[in-house]
């Protein structure tokens, strides 16, 4: 029995398809939304004083707690489109952000303030670097 190319396409798409549903990654984007993004960015707000805080008192908990939130919002943005400017350089912005955030969960189970104060230190960086070019 042979399987004709066309078929092989077919189930090559199919596979790749299942894959992207497993695994999360899509090429789909979707349209800027500056409400949610300002309340994205709300959360993040919120997570630098959660990460800030846990940390001095050595609430690992709160610290671990304030990355996933990054990590969650890191997520949610690099699905959406930019409001303006390179969307590759949006995407690696996020992406940086995401996995500087499970550095930090990783620094929050180990208890080590000096890694999860770099994690930090990665996200607001990347936050210095994104908002002169997608921000206003
Ligand atoms: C620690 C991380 C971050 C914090 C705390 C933060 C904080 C903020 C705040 C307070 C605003 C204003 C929200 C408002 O107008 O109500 C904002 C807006 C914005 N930020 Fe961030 N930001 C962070 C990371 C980033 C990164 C990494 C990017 C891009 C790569 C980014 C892109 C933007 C954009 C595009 C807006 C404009 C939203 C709009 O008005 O449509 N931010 N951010």
């Amino acid at each position: 029995m042979s399987i004709r190319g066309e078929d092989m396409r077919s189930v090559a798409l199919a596979t790749l398809m299942a894959l992207g549903g497993m695994f999360g990654f899509s090429s789909e984007v979707s349209p800027y939304d500056s409400a949610a993004t300002k309340e994205l960015m709300h959360s993040n707000v919120a997570a630098v004083d959660a990460v800030t805080k846990g940390v001095e008192a050595g609430d690992w908990i709160g610290v671990a707690n304030g990355f996933l939130q990054f990590a969650q919002n890191a997520q949610k943005a690099m699905q959406s489109a930019p409001p303006k400017g390179d969307p590759q350089e949006w995407a690696r912005l996020w992406e940086d952000v995401l996995f500087a955030a499970y550095r930090g969960v990783g620094a929050a189970g180990e208890k080590d303030a000096v890694k999860a104060k770099a994690a930090l230190d990665q996200i607001i960086a990347d936050r210095n670097a994104g908002h002169p070019k997608f921000k206003g």
